[in-house]
């Protein structure tokens, strides 16, 4: 067999045909109704988790409140004014959590996040004030209310003890009352999809509504504007919720999916990353699609590919073999072929890269990320279709906000992804807005929003 023929048969698995993307899509309907019914829902994969967001901002919310935003290895801090049916941000303040903190336990987590807080309140002369603060903690969480929300597992690396099963609004206000030195107002729970999708109600665009808010980023979700009445598990049945899908764990095992949803499409790589990430069978779907582990499966391939002497003259160096060498932001790099594709390529693998080498490299690449663009646009399709039937039309237009640094750095991603969903959901027209600072401001809004509500129910006196 030619070389190239050789290479395309290991990327075999990884092509998934329109057929394949329909029946996919097809699981995950059937997924979501599981997460919504009073019933299955505990054993659901996909959680279906509401968020007891109802009520879109009507413009007239006004006020300055705090956002704190934690999702990756970063944590920030955010000063945010409304008004005007403007979210402006005052100033922020980035916090790198160090992997000792997100595998360490969940005193210390809050504890730094309460001192980073505080530093931030310090430097805006607010630390006298006791402004209500938007949190956007971007795990899934079992919410009963806005402001009370219980983490189910914690996702994306992180692994702090005593956490899960827990109240964060409380672990936070704890940590803040042991320090003592301020105190803050109402706490608002929002997931980084729901803040997503605030914030681009927000903008300055023709649509009015944006229904449906999506992350492709370290980790992938999305959220979604449903009827009352789907959402079995609530007893109301007016009006609408925004649902936080927690998409990421479509294709994990549960009493109700068992095989798992996208067993039949797993390679061994997949399999691998997840038998060696730090929470082996959570999060199946999100592992083949998010920045956190496109890069690994991408190495693995490349490791199989030079151990059977199609690649790097079979020599497998000690980077290439080392586990996270070849990171996701490299992939939005190499795509085509040219002299800095080769020197990147050998830099990071410390390999010797033919331009040979280099075309097979930017093959895995592409593959790799065009899976992922079209696993997306599977579910996405999905969700379209469930907003387009509520509606009973029989065609859709609606918006998306969008976040995440693989759909924002990614030169192909985006086309790839929407094309995808424009073949597999012709019935629904989508746009997609990216939305720019979603979390934070997205999470400021939503607690305006709660904020003016509890005020004018007189639950709050200014
Ligand atoms: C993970 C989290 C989810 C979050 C997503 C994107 O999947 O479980 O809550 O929205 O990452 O950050």
């Amino acid at each position: 067999m030619c070389l190239t023929l050789q290479v395309e048969e290991t990327l075999k698995p990884f092509m998934l045909s329109m057929k394949k993307l329909r029946e996919i899509s097809s699981r995950f309907t059937k997924e979501m109704d599981n997460g919504l019914d009073k019933k299955k829902h505990q054993k659901a994969a996909v959680k279906m988790l509401p968020t007891f967001v109802r009520a879109k901002p009507d413009g007239s919310e006004r006020g300055d409140f705090l956002a704190l935003d934690l999702g990756g290895t970063n944590f920030r801090v955010l000063h945010i004014r409304v008004e005007d049916k403007k979210i402006l941000k005052v100033d922020s303040q980035i916090c790198a959590i160090p992997q000792e903190i997100m595998q360490g336990t969940g005193h210390e987590l809050f504890d730094h996040l309460a001192k980073c807080l505080g530093e931030f309140l310090e430097s805006q002369k607010l630390k006298e004030q006791k402004l209500p603060l938007g949190f956007t903690f971007s795990f899934p969480c079992e919410q009963t209310e806005i402001d009370k929300s219980i983490l189910i597992r914690w996702t994306k690396g992180f692994s702090c003890s005593g956490v899960e099963g827990k109240d964060v609004v409380q672990l936070l206000k704890d940590a803040i009352h042991k320090r003592g030195d301020y105190d803050i107002s109402s706490v608002v729970m929002v997931n980084d999809t729901v803040a997503t999708m605030m914030s681009c109600n927000q903008q300055e665009h023709e649509d009015p509504d944006c229904e449906i808010g999506m992350i492709i980023g370290t980790g992938t979700n999305a959220c979604y504007m449903e009827d009352m009445k789907n959402v079995k598990r609530c007893e109301e049945t007016e009006g609408q919720m925004c649902i936080n899908t927690e998409w990421g764990g479509f294709g994990d095992k549960s009493p109700l999916s068992d095989p798992g949803a996208l067993d039949d499409i797993l390679t061994d790589f997949d399999k691998e990353v997840d038998e060696t990430s730090i929470n082996p069978g959570v999060h199946i779907f999100e592992k083949m699609i998010s920045g956190m582990y496109l890069g690994e499966i991408v190495r693995l391939v490349l490791v199989e590919l030079t151990n059977n002497n199609l690649l790097f003259e079979g020599k497998v160096t000690v980077r290439l073999d080392t586990k996270h060498t070849f990171e996701t932001k490299h992939m939005s790099f190499i795509e085509g072929v040219d002299q800095e594709v080769i020197d990147t390529i050998q830099d990071l693998l410390k390999v010797r890269c033919s331009e040979d080498d280099a075309r097979v490299v930017s093959l895995v690449c592409d593959t790799i990320s065009s899976r992922s663009a079209h696993l997306c646009a599977a579910a996405l399709a999905a969700i379209a279709n469930r907003i387009r039937l509520n509606k009973a039309k029989d065609n859709l237009k609606t918006a998306v906000g969008v976040d995440g640094t693989v759909y924002k750095k990614h030169p192909n991603f985006r086309h790839k992804l929407e094309d995808a969903v424009a073949f597999l959901a012709p019935e629904c027209d989508l746009k997609f807005y990216i939305s720019e600072d979603g979390s934070g401001k997205g999470a400021a809004m939503v607690t305006a929003v709660a904020w003016c509500n509890w005020t004018e129910a007189g639950l709050i006196t200014k």
